[in-house]
């Protein structure tokens, strides 16, 4: 090759795909977003794939086989949709209960992500396609994501947040995204510390390295440092803009070799895309999966009385209550949403098919609004000119009629990279072009209606042929994944006539851009006394399952949260209906750590995180006791907002992000301050009891170690258990104790049965990073393994001298 086609390789071809060369014989990589599904190239609702459980759904199942099989199903999806690697699974870490991305995290413990992320990709990586990790590192929180310098001390970066990518590097993954932040002062994807020393170096890792999409600044210095290839195409600081302007005598040949064996091998390791059906009985396989997973994840925070799991044979009315029995949050806000099956079940309708004609009576009140950032327009029963299902969209070149494109879509937020249909090249677009978006309804109830618009280029609202609001285009400058997702709009309030027939046009003006989007929605009136409904069918009920939480547009990247409190109005419901009915249980459909004070009358809370399509199912086989509530928690939920060891994700002026806790992220900040959270790293309350004894430690050195107890469950149902060890370092003056997870095996006991666990531990468990000597040293001295059901629920404390040369004793 010569040198200018070996640059080429060092950028991406379009969004989506790397450039080939057929007559070497290179095929082009396509890509696809992730992690709870594969998000077709268009990003909307034409792609429709499976949604699995979020990533801190995944972790609360402690499960490496399930999660692996939760990769295996994503795999199976990207094959099906023609995609060679999808960009997950996120192993950032959960610094605060503010974080925007949250939901997509697998926690705040760096060894529960690495051995869970780590068995997510291996799953997909098992299916030929290839997982891209991401994203290295230190993209812990969202504001001002593309300023952001995380402050972070080497030890700590090492040990703590680099930790999953070095898993993941050692396990054999292919690729990785780099982060839009800065760490020490270098941008992510010109971080020579971390890509070239460690990744390359030290770990002798042979994937390659992507930047984060419009995450390249400097293309010299980002080839230099490491990174292997500019995403998307086509070409702005890497590519052939390596060999123009500014800084292009630094690039060193070899380096632009390295990244292009670095592509030709990843391509050489992922599948040749082929027709690929799945039988019926795959299908169903997956949904199962989803299912089991789903349920995995539930953690059973408080079941007081043993209201769950609710009895069959109880006759009476079961009330199912709050905006998220029929407005479930499946997914998160991210760019990787993923279209979902019409046929998808929601949780009251799945409830109703459980309990209903076992002499239950299943009554539902909805108690508040569902409340969205944008509620969407879809949500309405909408109807092209045609008297179609859906939304008439018209593409004009220029100003000119006809149309020059036209198509019937069911989205609220509507998105366009690079080309529009019938308009062209967005990049290289000479003359302005228009979209119009036209739909009809007919008013539900009388009422104001709010309207809500908002675009890329200047958008006029018209209702019934007038013109109600505008809106000044978003400039995309900046954080454009970001803004596309923040969706910025103005909203316009319309009374309307129940019977009423609204015709909506939407039009947007269009120019030369990296991309566009338009999103629009509608809030209808509510009826007045939803509350007061709630809690009369509350009162007349047998038992109450209360479901509140967040909307499919809460969890947002370029966005972290205010608060971990719900919003008033559900709080207040909450308050309520726990009053009313004394046999309410709470189901929290967040996934983030929340204030619980509301639902101190609750008797049972049950926390679902966002678990994918197969919410409805999974939550009616938890609540009825066909399944396990399998969840522990993978992060902390503090009593008090100032107990978190950090709140603010904001960064100072000057973009700086202090990691002022050091190693003592999470849990290990509440060891070591002993501040008692409302519920610890690793609690969940199964429905059924284990003991633990201790049979032994196994091994003579550190390298290799194995931790034996019997586990018993001594209840009269089968259920799951999952054995945590962590580990108490020796103690050294003036600093604060040092504890952290160190094993875990998550194991299913029938009633009555016992089992040896083995928890094997390894050098790493006993290292850390010497920031001086440049490598892992052995931490010598005297160790407490504690074993047990959760970070506060100890059942066995061993103890354990590790020596020099790391041979170990039992004092
Ligand atoms: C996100 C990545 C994502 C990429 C492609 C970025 O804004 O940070 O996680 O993979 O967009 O959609």
């Amino acid at each position: 090759m010569t040198l200018l086609e070996k640059v080429r390789l060092t950028a991406g071809n379009d969004m989506w795909s790397t450039c080939a060369l057929p007559q070497y014989g290179l095929p082009a990589v396509r890509m696809a977003d992730g992690p709870m599904g594969i998000t077709g190239g268009r990003v909307d609702e034409r792609d429709v794939a499976l949604l699995t459980p979020c990533g801190l759904s995944l972790a609360a199942s402690w499960d490496r086989s399930l999660v692996r099989r939760v990769g295996e199903v994503i795999g199976d999806e990207a094959l099906r949709m023609g995609v060679q690697a999808v960009l997950a699974p996120n192993l950032n870490l959960m610094r605060s209960p503010l974080a925007g991305r949250a939901f997509e995290l697998f926690g705040e413990d760096p060894y529960l992500i690495a051995e869970l992320g780590s068995a997510w990709a291996q799953g997909v990586q098992g299916r030929g396609v290839a997982s891209v990790i991401k994203h290295v590192v230190c993209n812990d929180s969202e504001t001002n994501r593309r300023g952001m310098n995380a402050v972070v001390d080497e030890c700590t970066l090492r040990d703590v947040y680099f930790w999953p990518f070095e898993v993941a590097a050692r396990q054999g993954a292919w690729a990785m995204l780099t982060g839009y932040n800065r760490v020490n002062g270098a941008a992510c994807a010109e971080q020579g510390r971390v890509l070239t020393d460690w990744l390359k170096g030290d770990l002798a890792w042979d994937g390659l390295v992507m930047s984060d999409w419009f995450g390249t600044r400097n293309g010299a210095a980002s080839l230099s440092n490491g990174l292997d290839l500019e995403m998307p195409g086509p070409a702005r600081h890497m590519g052939t803009a390596l060999l123009e302007g500014a800084g292009a005598d630094t690039v060193i040949e070899a380096r632009v070799d390295d990244a292009v064996d670095r592509l030709v091998r990843l391509a050489g390791r992922v599948a040749k895309p082929k027709k690929y059906e799945a039988t019926a009985q795959a299908q169903t396989h997956r949904l199962t999966v989803l299912e089991d997973a789903a349920a995995a994840g539930m953690v059973l925070l408080r079941n007081e009385g043993a209201l769950l799991p609710l009895a069959d044979e109880k006759p009476g009315i079961l009330a199912i209550i709050g905006p998220n029995a029929t407005v479930p949050c499946f997914q998160g806000g991210t760019f990787a949403k993923v279209a979902l099956s019409s046929d998808v079940t929601s949780p009251l309708q799945a409830l109703r098919d459980r309990f209903e004609g076992q002499g239950k009576q299943v009554m539902f009140a909805q108690g508040v609004a569902a409340e969205h950032r944008i509620p969407p327009l879809t949500a309405l029963a909408l109807l092209t000119d045609q008297g179609l299902p859906g939304i008439d969209l018209f593409f004009y070149s220029g100003l000119d009629e006809p149309a020059v494109h036209h198509e019937v879509r069911h989205a609220s937020s509507l998105i366009w990279f690079k080309d529009m249909p019938g308009v062209g090249n967005l990049l290289t677009l000479d003359c302005e072009a228009t979209i119009k978006a036209q739909t009809h309804f007919a008013a539900e109830r009388s009422g104001e209606y709010r309207f809500y618009v908002g675009g890329t280029g200047g958008v006029a609202l018209n209702v019934n042929g007038q013109c109600l609001a505008t809106f000044d285009g978003v400039s995309l400058e900046a954080d454009i994944m970001g803004k596309l997702m923040q969706a910025p709009h103005t909203t316009v309030s319309v009374g309307l006539e129940a019977g009423q027939k609204v015709e909506l046009e939407f039009e947007m003006r269009i120019a030369r851009s990296l991309a566009h989007g338009l999103w629009f929605g509608c809030q209808v009136p509510q009826e007045l006394d939803l509350l007061e409904q709630a809690v009369a069918l509350a009162q007349k009920a047998d038992a109450v399952v209360l479901m509140v939480g967040e909307t499919a547009d809460a969890g947002l990247e370029s966005i972290d949260r205010a608060t971990t409190h719900l919003s008033r109005d559900q709080e207040e419901l909450v308050r309520r209906v726990c009053a009313a009915n004394s046999n309410t249980v709470v189901v929290l459909n967040v996934a983030h750590p929340v204030d619980i004070v509301c639902m101190e009358e609750a008797a049972s809370v049950l926390l679902t995180w966002y678990p994918g399509q197969q919410f409805g199912p999974a939550l009616a086989s938890v609540l009825s006791g066909d399944r396990e509530p399998g969840g522990r928690l993978p992060v902390t939920f503090a009593r008090h907002e100032e107990d978190y060891p950090v709140w603010s994700l904001t960064p100072a002026a000057n973009g700086d992000l202090e990691y002022h806790e050091g190693w003592w992220v999470g849990y290990r900040s509440f060891v070591a301050r002993d501040i008692h959270p409302a519920f610890g790293f690793g609690y969940g309350q199964g429905y059924a009891r284990f003991d633990y004894a201790p049979l032994g430690i196994n091994g003579k050195c550190v390298n290799d170690l194995e931790v034996e107890i019997s586990l018993s469950n001594i209840s009269s149902r089968a259920g799951k258990e999952v054995v945590q060890l962590y580990l108490l370092e020796p103690q050294k003056e003036g600093l604060p104790i040092r504890l952290s997870l160190k094993a875990f095996e998550s194991v299913h006991l029938k009633a009555g049965a016992q089992q040896a666990v083995r928890l094997q531990l390894s050098a790493d468990a006993f290292s850390r990073w010497d920031a001086v000597l440049n490598r892992k040293v052995l931490v010598c001295g005297r160790y407490e393994l504690l074993i047990g059901h959760s970070v506060d629920d100890i059942a066995i404390r061993l103890q354990l001298d590790v020596e020099k040369g790391g041979g170990v004793r039992t004092p």
